[in-house]
Formats: C-alpha cells, structure tokens, sequence
C-alpha cells in the first residue's frame, strides 16, 4: 500500500464507498474537479447535486463536466440548504473548503457556521456506511476559526453513529490542507 497525499485520499475513500447509481454531493464546486469526479463515479444511473455560492465557480465546473453535466445539478445556493434540493439518501459527499483557486476575490470562503448546518445535515442523509470528506484549508483569513469551530463540532458526534478520522501530512509546507472523513455506522434515531 502506498501512502495518498490528502486529496487523493479523499476520493480514493468516496470511490470505495459510493455506489455507481448512486446519489453523491459535492458541497463547494469550486472549479469542479470534485464534481467531475463524482459525476464519473455514479455513472449514467446516478446523480450528483454540486453547490456554490458563485456562478463563476459553477460555469468553470460546467466546463470541466462536458457532456456529463446531464448528471450534476449544479445549484447557486449554499451548502446549507441542501436539504431544499436533496431529498433522497446519498452515498456519500465531498467537502473542500476555503476560496475558489485562481478567483479575484479570494474574500469569498466557506464559514464555520453554514459549513457545520451542512455538515449535519448531510449526515443525516448519508447511507450507513457512506463517508462525507472534508479539506480543511487554515491558511486564509478566518481558515483557522473554521477549522477549530469544525474540529469542535465533529468531536461531539457520538462514536456509535459516526467514526470520525483526521488525516494530515505533517512535513509539508505553506499550509496544506488535512482532511475529515466521517463514516457513518449506524442509522440516527429521529
Ligand atoms: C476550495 S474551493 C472548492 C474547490 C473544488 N472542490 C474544486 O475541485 O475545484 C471552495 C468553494 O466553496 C465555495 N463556497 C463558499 N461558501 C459556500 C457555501 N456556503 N456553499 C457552497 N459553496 C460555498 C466557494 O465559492 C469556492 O468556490
């Protein structure tokens, strides 16, 4: 086995767990990558919902989806509204935080408190045994109260419902990001 760098991990993770004909989200577009990647997963018989507050972020992930669009709504809304747009069980979701790469306005960043209202909500929706992946990026204003107010609430989650991972490359430079991997074990009682 060889070791993944963070990025590569977190889709490697999706990959094994979610299913072609799936339902899959990707909670911040950005420049699609994620979504595309998604979108090649579940194949013709699944679906992806991608989120982003910029059309910027979701023309450039329209784009890179090509013909696969078909199978991606791609939603102008925040993440924490998910739940007006995603009713069915999803096997799994992607979370890469921060700003949008290569933007001119780099001030447009995920926030702690709509991040952490996804977050919980999409667990709620996530198969047992589905994973939600999270890229936690600390190095831009406002990074670091994210990551702690994150840290903080996926502390809580009971072990029971949820195993919750942080991986990390310890000797990299210029802030890389570190990931959350939350698998769901149980289905939560109402
Ligand atoms: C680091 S980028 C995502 C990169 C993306 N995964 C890719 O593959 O290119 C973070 C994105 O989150 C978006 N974002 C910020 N707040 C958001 C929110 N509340 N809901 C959805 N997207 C949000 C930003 O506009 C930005 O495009």
């Amino acid at each position: 086995m060889k070791l993944l760098r963070v990025l590569p991990m977190a889709k490697q993770l999706l990959a094994e767990t979610v299913n072609p004909g799936e339902i899959a989200v990707d909670a911040t577009a950005g420049n699609g990558n994620d979504t595309l990647f998604l979108a090649e997963h579940v194949g013709e018989q699944g679906h992806v919902y991608a989120f982003d507050i910029q059309q910027a972020a979701l023309d450039s992930t329209a784009k890179r989806l090509g013909e696969l669009t078909s199978r991606v709504s791609l939603i102008l809304d925040s993440h924490e509204n998910v739940d007006q747009y995603v009713t069915d069980e999803i096997g799994g979701a992607m979370f890469n935080l921060g700003y949008l790469p290569h933007s001119e306005d780099i001030s447009i960043v995920t926030k702690p408190d709509s991040t952490i209202k996804a977050l919980h909500k999409l667990l709620n929706k996530l198969k047992v045994g589905g994973v939600i992946s999270i890229a936690v990026y600390d190095g831009h204003e406002g990074g670091s109260d994210e990551r702690d107010a994150l840290l903080n609430y996926v502390r809580t989650l009971h072990q029971a419902d949820v195993q919750v991972i942080k991986y990390e490359q310890l000797n990299r430079l210029n802030n890389p990001p570190f990931l959350i991997v939350i698998e769901k074990m149980r289905a939560f009682s109402k």
